[in-house]
């Protein structure tokens, strides 16, 4: 099977972050987060994964290349502008010229979600779409997919304004190439609001199949640093690592207490008595002496001053905060 990934968003929510490094590209642990999707793809026996990005399409040059033979094959293919989430798939649609269903998914998603058993759902309905759902408390970011006994989706609905539980779309689809014939190539769409709603309404057999995996959209600080505390709870399957969790070429002080919702990444640098809890260290970031650090991103190569005190911060690429700096929910650029 063949699957698009979607990578070209400008991750606005995770900015700074996102100024230099694309979303898809940040790091979770010892991987960029894109390799964690590609890899669940493989488990599936996704042979080939097409995908495009208008935003930093030159940081994902050396991200291809280091993936070398590793399944995936990675189809990279250009978008000069944004196309959209829909515009992105129906432009890797024409370019594979299937009619074979094909996967497509949001490339920030971390889920176990069954993509065997889902294809399994989708020829079994004849569907010419199938959505994937999962439910949550509160739907109002989302909006909610109903689906009828057999699954069939009838409508989306919009965001409701109460916090109401209910399934949403969990961002992975399996398309039928000749359901998305009628659509303009070549412009800005959205697959869920300029797509997804006309397809039902032209009476298509559009379904959501329901996944009580793990499932978390990985585009804010909090989901982020959310998703790395699932894994270290061994919440997420096939990914265990130790907590806290320090690269082999980290440095961190003996005398640094690190609490355990903690990922220090390579080359990264942590000094004596410097204190971190639940906090992510990108490659290259530095914490000084005494530094207390909580509930915060830190960029690759950023550096917190000796005894300075930061709290719900993100601190983009070289980002420094001066030393007794106390910073309190702050996004501080590079
Ligand atoms: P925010 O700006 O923080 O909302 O993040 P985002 O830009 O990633 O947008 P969103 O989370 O809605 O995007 C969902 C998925 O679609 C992500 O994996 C994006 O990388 C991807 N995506 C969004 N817009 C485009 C686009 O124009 N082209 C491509 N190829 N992918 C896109």
């Amino acid at each position: 099977m063949k699957a698009v990934v979607l990578v070209g968003g400008e991750g606005t929510r995770l900015r700074p972050l996102t100024e230099t490094t694309p979303k898809p590209l940040i790091p979770v642990m010892d991987r960029r987060f894109l390799d964690h999707v590609l890899d669940h793809l493989a488990r599936h026996g996704v042979e080939e994964a097409i995908l495009s990005s208008p935003y930093l399409e030159e940081t994902f040059v050396p991200f291809v290349a280091a993936r070398g033979d590793t399944a995936p094959a990675i189809e990279w293919i250009t978008e000069t502008e944004p196309l959209g989430t829909g515009g992105a798939i129906l432009q890797a649609l024409d370019h594979l010229a299937t009619h074979e269903p094909i996967l497509a998914l949001n490339g920030d998603i971390l889920t176990d979600l069954d993509l065997t058993a889902m294809l399994a759902f989708h020829r079994e309905r004849g569907a010419a779409v199938t959505i994937s759902l999962t439910h949550v408390e509160d739907a109002r970011p989302f909006g909610l997919v109903p689906t009828d006994d057999r699954g069939r989706v009838h409508e989306f609905r919009e965001k409701p304004v109460d916090p109401i539980p209910g399934e949403v779309n969990a961002g992975t689809y399996i398309l039928n190439p000749a359901a998305l014939g009628g659509f303009e190539r070549g412009r800005n769409l959205s697959i869920e609001r300029e797509i997804f709603p006309p397809v039902i309404a032209q009476g298509e057999p559009v379904y959501g199949f329901l996944s009580h995996g793990y499932w978390m959209d990985l585009g804010t600080p909090a989901k982020y640093l959310q998703a790395h505390f699932d894994i270290f709870e061994g919440r997420v399957e096939g990914l265990r690592y130790a907590a806290p969790w320090v690269h082999t070429t980290a440095t961190v002080s003996l005398r640094a207490h690190l609490g355990r919702w903690v990922a220090v990444g390579e080359g990264a640098a942590v000094e004596e008595d410097a204190q971190i809890d639940d906090s992510v260290l990108h490659p290259g970031a530095r914490v000084g002496a005494a530094a207390r650090v909580v509930g915060s991103i830190l960029g690759p190569y950023s550096q917190v001053g000796a005894g300075a005190t930061l709290a719900g911060c993100v601190l983009g690429e070289g980002a420094r905060v001066a030393q007794d700096a106390v910073v309190e929910d702050r996004k501080i650029p590079g």
